[in-house]
C-alpha cells in the first residue's frame, strides 16, 4: 500500500498516493511533480488573471532577513504567536498561506512541536529558503492562495495568514468544525511616519479587517474581538528599506523619491541618527468555525 499524501487533489479534492516523483490523484488521475519534496499543487487550466508569480527570490530572503532581525520576541509578533499559541494544541493541523520564507512555522514548531505544519505558497523561491529554514518541522506545498486549496473540506484545524493572499469561502470550507482562522495584519497607522512622506508606496487600507469579518460571518464563522497592538518602536532606516523592499512596495521603490524618507534619520543639524520611532500598528482576527449543534438534526 502506497503512502497517502496530507495535500488532496487540487482540482477534484480526492486523495493523493505519494510517488517518488509526483504525488497522483486516485481519483481523477491527475499528476503532481515534486521539485525538491515541494509538490506543485497548481492544477492547469485555472489560473486566475490577477494572479502573480508571488514574492522574487530577493523580496523572499529579504523578508527572511527582517523576520531574523525582529524576532519572535517583537511586539508584533508576539500578539501573533500568542493568539496562535492558543488555539494550537498537539496534533493539530496548521496550514500556512502564503509562508513565504517559512519564519512564521519555524517559530511555531519550536514552541508547540506537536503539532503538524503545511506551508503552501506560489513562489518557488519562498518555499526553497521555507525548507532549508523550518525544514523537517513543517511540509511545504506549492499552490496558490486564491484558488481551491489542496485539502479536503473540513480537515484543517487551523488556517493562518500573515500578509498573505486567501479565498475565505475556501478557509471556510478546510476548517474542522471548531477550527481556528487567525489573520494578522498592520493597520492604517503602521508606519504612518514612513508612508506619509512617501505617499507613492502602498499601504494598509483601513477597511481590510472590517470588511474580511462582515465576510467571514456570512460564512457561518464566529468573530472574536480583534487584537490590536500599537506601539512607538525605533527603527533603523536599513531595517526599514530592507521590510519595503519585502513588500510588494519593492515593486514601486525604484519609483518613488526617497529623499523625504531618507531626511527622517537626519538630525536638525544634518547629522545622521541611528533609530527612529516609528508607529508599529498590528492587528489579529480570529474567526471559530463553530461545532455543529448535535441537538439539531443535519438539514
Ligand atoms: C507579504 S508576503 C508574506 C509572507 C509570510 N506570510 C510572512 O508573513 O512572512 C506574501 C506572500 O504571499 C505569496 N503569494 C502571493 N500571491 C500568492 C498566491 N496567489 N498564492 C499563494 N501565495 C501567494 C508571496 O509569494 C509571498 O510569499
Ligand atoms: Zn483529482
Amino acid at each position: 500500500m502506497t503512502a497517502t499524501s496530507p495535500f488532496a487533489c487540487p482540482t477534484c479534492l480526492g486523495e493523493l498516493e505519494e510517488r517518488p516523483d509526483a504525488l497522483l490523484c486516485r481519483e481523477c488521475g491527475a499528476s503532481f511533480a515534486l521539485a525538491n519534496d515541494v509538490p506543485d499543487l497548481i492544477a492547469a487550466g485555472v489560473r486566475i488573471a490577477s494572479e502573480g508569480p508571488g514574492d522574487t527570490p530577493a523580496m523572499a530572503w529579504r523578508r527572511q532577513r527582517f523576520d531574523v532581525l525582529r524576532g519572535p520576541e517583537a511586539p508584533e509578533n508576539a500578539l501573533l504567536l500568542e493568539r496562535l499559541l492558543e488555539v494550537i494544541d498537539d496534533g493539530a493541523l496548521v496550514v500556512d498561506l502564503g509562508c513565504g520564507p517559512g519564519t512564521l512555522l519555524g517559530w511555531l514548531a519550536d514552541r508547540r512541536p506537536g503539532a503538524q505544519y503545511i506551508g503552501l505558497d506560489i513562489a518557488t523561491a519562498a518555499l526553497d529558503l521555507a525548507r532549508r529554514d523550518a525544514g523537517r518541522r513543517a511540509i511545504y506545498g506549492r499552490a496558490s492562495t486564491r484558488r481551491q486549496y489542496p485539502f479536503a473540506s473540513a480537515t484543517v484545524d487551523v488556517v493562518v495568514r500573515r500578509l498573505a493572499p486567501a479565498l475565505l469561502d475556501e478557509v471556510a470550507r478546510v476548517l474542522r468544525p471548531g477550527g481556528r482562522y487567525v489573520r494578522f495584519t498592520f493597520g492604517p497607522r503602521h508606519w504612518a511616519e514612513v508612508y506619509d512622506r512617501v505617499p507613492g508606496l502602498p499601504r494598509a487600507r483601513e477597511e481590510t479587517l472590517a470588511t474580511e469579518a462582515a465576510h467571514l460571518a456570512r460564512l457561518g464563522l464566529a468573530i472574536e474581538p480583534v487584537h490590536t497592538i500599537e506601539r512607538e518602536i525605533p527603527f533603523s532606516r536599513p531595517a526599514v528599506l530592507l521590510a519595503l523592499r519585502a513588500n510588494p512596495a519593492a515593486f514601486h521603490i525604484n519609483r518613488v523619491d526617497l529623499e523625504p524618507l531618507h531626511r527622517l534619520w537626519r538630525d536638525e543639524e544634518g547629522g545622521r541618527r541611528e533609530h527612529v520611532s516609528l508607529t508599529v500598528e498590528a492587528q489579529v482576527l480570529v474567526a471559530r468555525r463553530p461545532v455543529a449543534d448535535a441537538s439539531q438534526p443535519p438539514a
